[in-house]
């Protein structure tokens, strides 16, 4: 956690595990599981002594709980985060208005989240999910606007098509720095198109869910417990747990590291947001970057969790570009790494 990275094509300074605080507050959706204040603050404080900069929330997380919460936490060590906020979902379904991606609801969403964080920017402001409606170009000009009147730092998006985050880094005055996506060993879907776009376009992958909700720390096999005791899984989602469980053993760690070292190491990745329900399940999630997956392990991980690409994405496989295409047969190793480490920085 010493080693800070730049976030996409940018000079911004980040650690590569991200503190999610989805489940700071007891409100609205995420009620269910969420933490009260004395159950957060211990983990908020173990993540900012361990070294992590980069904290995740958005305005409707536990119905603005979670940034009134923050607000609390960061009264002193503000300067040093990379605050990160989003805007998308409704604040009053009786309103058009008050939710989707139009300029009118990003700068009320840019004002609240500001008067709940108790600070005068954020570092990071994303676009929370596509709206299908609202013209990229209002986003855009409203981000540069928020940059210009120094309430927000960084713009970036989260859950929207690889074909959008492209026409939207196309567009940009300022570029964008970052995509926020799921991802991990139960979800590949964003190495489809959304990994090389963040790639090509200097967008910096930041994966939530990056053990699943849970699943991937093993605790879930007997289906009979838990917060993702309803949720129906695959065969191959448990035999990849049960090849997680193998190497986890060879490795002499815990499943949930090799799940966040596996995502971390993926290429594309800057950071994966990890959430955390005590201070002892965030302390296992911080060592996920302390050893290395050697590449006979990563391969089978590989292989357990692999989706057979579809049409015509199987057409770019480099099996099938070396057999049918044959312009430069020997294809390269991937990237083990997303870009030199600023050992220090800060510290
Ligand atoms: N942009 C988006 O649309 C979006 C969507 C979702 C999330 N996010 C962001 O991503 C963050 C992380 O999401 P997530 O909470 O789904 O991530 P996750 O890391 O996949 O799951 C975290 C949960 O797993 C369990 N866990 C974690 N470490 C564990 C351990 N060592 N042993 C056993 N259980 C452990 C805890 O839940 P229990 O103890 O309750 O089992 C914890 O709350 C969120 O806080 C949010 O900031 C963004």
């Amino acid at each position: 956690m010493d080693e800070y990275f730049l976030l996409g094509r940018s000079g911004l300074r980040v650690s590569r595990l991200a503190l999610g605080t989805m489940n700071f507050g007891t409100g609205g959706f995420h009620a269910a599981y969420g933490l009260r204040e004395e159950q957060a603050a211990p983990i908020f404080h173990r993540y900012l002594d361990a070294g992590g900069n980069l904290i995740d929330t958005a305005d409707f997380y536990t119905a603005g709980e979670s940034e009134e919460m923050l607000g609390r936490l960061i009264a002193g060590v503000r300067e040093k985060l990379v605050l990160t906020s989003k805007f998308t979902n409704s604040v009053d379904p009786g309103d058009p208005n008050a939710g989707g991606n139009g300029r009118k609801h990003m700068i009320r969403a840019v004002e609240d989240s500001l008067r709940r964080l108790r600070t005068d920017y954020l570092d990071l402001f994303l676009l929370h999910t596509w709206d299908r409606l609202t013209p990229i170009e209002e986003v855009l000009h409203t981000f540069d606007d928020l940059a210009a009147a120094g309430k927000i730092r960084y713009a970036g998006l989260s859950d929207v098509p690889a074909w959008y985050a492209a026409r939207a880094q196309t567009l940009a005055s300022r570029p964008l720095v970052t995509l926020q996506l799921p991802y991990s060993l139960i979800d590949r879907a964003i190495e489809t198109e959304h990994v090389a776009a963040g790639q090509e376009l200097g967008l910096g992958i930041t994966a939530w869910s990056p053990l699943a909700g849970g699943f991937l720390t093993g605790k879930y096999r007997s289906g009979d417990s838990g917060r993702l005791a309803g949720q129906s899984w695959t065969e191959q989602q448990w035999n990849l747990l049960s090849v997680l469980e193998k190497v986890s053993r060879e490795l002499d760690v815990t499943m949930a590291q090799v799940a966040l070292n596996w995502v971390i190491t993926q290429p594309g990745v800057a950071a994966a947001i990890v959430g955390a329900s005590s201070a002892a399940q965030l302390d296992t999630s911080l060592a996920a970057l302390d050893f290395e997956l050697p590449a006979e392990l990563r391969a089978s991980l590989d292989e357990a969790s692999a989706i057979p690409p579809a049409k015509p994405y199987s057409m770019f496989t480099p099996e099938y570009q070396s057999w049918i295409i044959n312009v430069g047969a020997k294809v390269g190793d991937k990237p083990t790494g997303y870009q030199p480490p600023v050992r220090n920085w800060a510290r």
